[in-house]
């Protein structure tokens, strides 16, 4: 709850559902999450904290927010994006994963 109470700028994003074309309405999904993608780039060069959710506040799942926002059929939710300045103690180097245990050369 506090990603939704504290951060002073929320983004719901939707893409476009294509009517009988599966594959347009993924790929538009995809493209949306590639916009993201580089809006949260763009927030980190900015100095922003930005989450993306989708699950619990998210709400990304529940026809709720998709009514609040006013979203028609012809639009589902991609992401709720809590965008703000992340607190001291978070931005400290965290430790990842490395690529090389995620990656599969063929
Ligand atoms: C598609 C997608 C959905 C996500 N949904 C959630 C979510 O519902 N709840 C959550 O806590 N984090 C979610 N995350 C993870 C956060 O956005 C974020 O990556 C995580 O807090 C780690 O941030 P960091 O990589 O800057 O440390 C999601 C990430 C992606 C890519």
């Amino acid at each position: 709850m506090n990603a939704i109470t504290k951060t002073p700028l929320v983004i719901v994003v939707t893409s476009a559902i294509v009517d009988g074309d599966e594959g347009a309405t993924k790929d538009n999904a995809f493209a949306v999450s590639s916009a993201i993608m580089s809006m949260w780039l763009m927030a980190e060069q900015l100095g922003l904290g930005m989450v993306w959710r989708t699950r619990g506040v998210g709400l990304v799942h529940d026809t709720a927010l998709h009514d609040f926002i006013g979203a028609s059929d012809q639009e589902q939710l991609v992401g709720t994006l809590c965008i703000g300045y992340p607190a001291e103690e978070m931005s400290s180097v965290k430790k990842r994963t490395p690529f090389a245990e995620k990656t599969t050369w063929l």
